[in-house]
């Protein structure tokens, strides 16, 4: 675990995300964090319990393969020591947040994803039409020497025009952006892709 508290990659995070509605950084995790992590992935994985994920949300949700093709399984705490580790990491992170830029994240929820080969998740936008609490994704990969001809990239369509930036998921980078504003798609990877991706949520619009 890196020393959290002092990471200056916390408040750049912040500032990225203030400025231009999304932050990379290439070397977010120690790589022994990453590996492990990575380790619990594949562990679930062979155990089989990752599923096929689903799109929409509540009663809509449905599998629909021709729209994305990765396995997912939400991690909880107490599961294991790398899960815990990241965890606390992002509970800074959501506090840092909260700090400057008044966002009032409530809560973090992720799972690990894996994509074999092939997979891909089209064109689409993390927050649902009926469900308006994620407010911030954030995606860690887990993937040890990715090359270029790899595939897999994360394509962020940025501003107004739309503009294509393209993003590899190499292991120990983290990409954090706004929920609402960024539709974003994963291109179909040549070989196995590993992530952990999560959303800060907001307290819903609850009627009372
Ligand atoms: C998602 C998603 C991006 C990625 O799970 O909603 O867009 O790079 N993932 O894995
Ligand atoms: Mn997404």
């Amino acid at each position: 675990m890196p020393n959290t508290t002092d990471s200056p990659l916390l408040p750049r995070i912040v500032d990225e995300l203030a400025e231009h509605g999304w932050s990379r950084q290439g070397l977010f995790l120690p790589s022994a964090l990453t590996a492990a992590l990575a380790q619990e992935c594949r562990r679930r994985a062979q155990a089989g319990q990752l599923a096929p994920a689903a799109v929409g949300r509540g009663g809509g949700q449905e599998v629909r393969e021709g729209i994305r093709g990765d396995l997912t399984q939400w991690i909880e705490p107490g599961q294991a020591d790398c899960c815990d580790a990241y965890l606390a990491l992002m509970d800074e992170l959501r506090e840092a947040l909260n700090r400057a830029l008044y966002l009032g994240l409530e809560d973090f929820e992720c799972h690990f994803a894996l994509y074999p080969a092939g997979a891909f998740y089209k064109r689409h936008l993390d927050r649902f039409r009926d469900d308006d609490r994620r407010t911030v994704s954030v995606v860690l990969y887990l993937n040890e020497a990715w090359q270029a001809e790899d595939g897999g990239q994360l394509r962020l369509y940025l501003g107004e025009q739309g503009a294509a930036h393209d993003v590899p998921p190499e292991g120990g980078s983290l990409v954090v952006f706004i929920s609402s504003d960024m539709p974003h798609e994963v291109l179909p990877a040549r070989r196995e892709r590993l992530s952990l991706t999560g959303w800060f949520r907001r307290r819903g619009n609850e009627p009372f």
